[in-house]
């Protein structure tokens, strides 16, 4: 049984289709990645299976339960935990306090009292890396570090599916590689993930499976390094995107660079 299945989904912004009739599942385990140029609908999709967004047709599935129309607060509370596209923490709050209200409002099993829900805390601090700073105060964070805590506050809802928007945009090489430590060692804890990237590094060194969007469709899915050298995602995506990054001289093929993006 897969533990999500998204059927046909469509959903419009006025003129704009932002999504167009998608349909994948996610099995048990999997890392899938999210890949698309700017615009295609990857974080409408995340909005709908978290509720954030309502599809206007379609049927998202959670182990053959429907959570279309769902409050988002009861899909978390069914293990479904996201991070946001932009990191939106309690700033005042310190980095374990942040984390704990994820404990503390989020969790399948009902509320933890304060104390659990900072043991909690600590606990998915160590695993994002970010167990030394937890009594620094938001404001001081660097931004890879609001990334973490962002994956911390969702993971300290103890979700089974984690849905991650972005978050190694704007890091360093190595902070990209102690990110994906990170994620590797939340999916050995044994969560399912999803993540939307740009960073194709991640996409092939990370993910089970890849899947493209384009224009609110998917493009094509499969095992990452086939996804990266499709000639039609090099066309929609990847070419673009590095035609723009190195700029290479006209005569070049774009095939065969196409994984090489950032
Ligand atoms: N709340 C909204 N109101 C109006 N239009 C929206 C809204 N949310 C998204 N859109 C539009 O829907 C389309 C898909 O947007 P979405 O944010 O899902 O793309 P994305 O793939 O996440 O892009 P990016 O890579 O830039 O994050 C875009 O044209 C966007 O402008
Ligand atoms: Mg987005």
């Amino acid at each position: 049984m897969s533990l999500l299945a998204v059927r046909d989904v469509s959903k419009r912004f006025g003129g704009v289709k932002a999504l167009a009739g998608v349909t994948f599942t996610i099995e048990p385990g999997q890392v899938l990645g999210i890949i698309g140029p700017n615009g295609a609908g990857k974080t409408t999709l995340l909005n709908c299976i978290s509720g954030l967004t309502r599809a206007d047709a379609g049927d998202i599935r959670w182990e053959e339960q429907s959570i279309s129309g769902m409050p988002p607060y009861r899909i978390a509370r069914l293990g479904i935990g996201r991070t946001f596209q932009i990191v939106r923490p309690f700033p005042s709050m310190t980095v374990r306090e942040n984390t704990a209200m994820g404990a503390l409002f989020g969790r399948p099993d009902g509320r933890l009292q304060p104390g659990a829900a900072l043991k909690e805390a600590d606990e998915v601090l160590n695993l994002v890396g970010l167990g030394e700073k937890r009594h620094h105060t938001v404001l001081r964070l660097t931004v890879p570090d609001r990334k973490r805590l962002e994956v911390a506050r969702a993971l300290a809802m103890r979700p089974r599916l984690l849905l991650l928007d972005e978050v190694m945009a704007g890091l360093n090489s190595v902070e990209v590689e102690q990110a994906l430590t990170m994620v590797r060692r939340v999916q050995e804890q044994g969560v399912t993930i999803v993540l939307i990237e740009h960073v194709m590094k991640v996409i092939v060194g990370v993910c089970s499976q890849a899947l493209v969007l384009n224009f609110g469709r998917t493009l094509v899915e499969g095992p990452p390094a086939e996804v990266l050298n499709d000639p039609r995602v090099i066309e929609a995506y990847l070419g673009e995107r590095y035609a723009r990054r190195q700029k290479p001289p006209p005569d070049r093929s774009p095939n065969g660079e196409g994984n090489e993006k950032t």
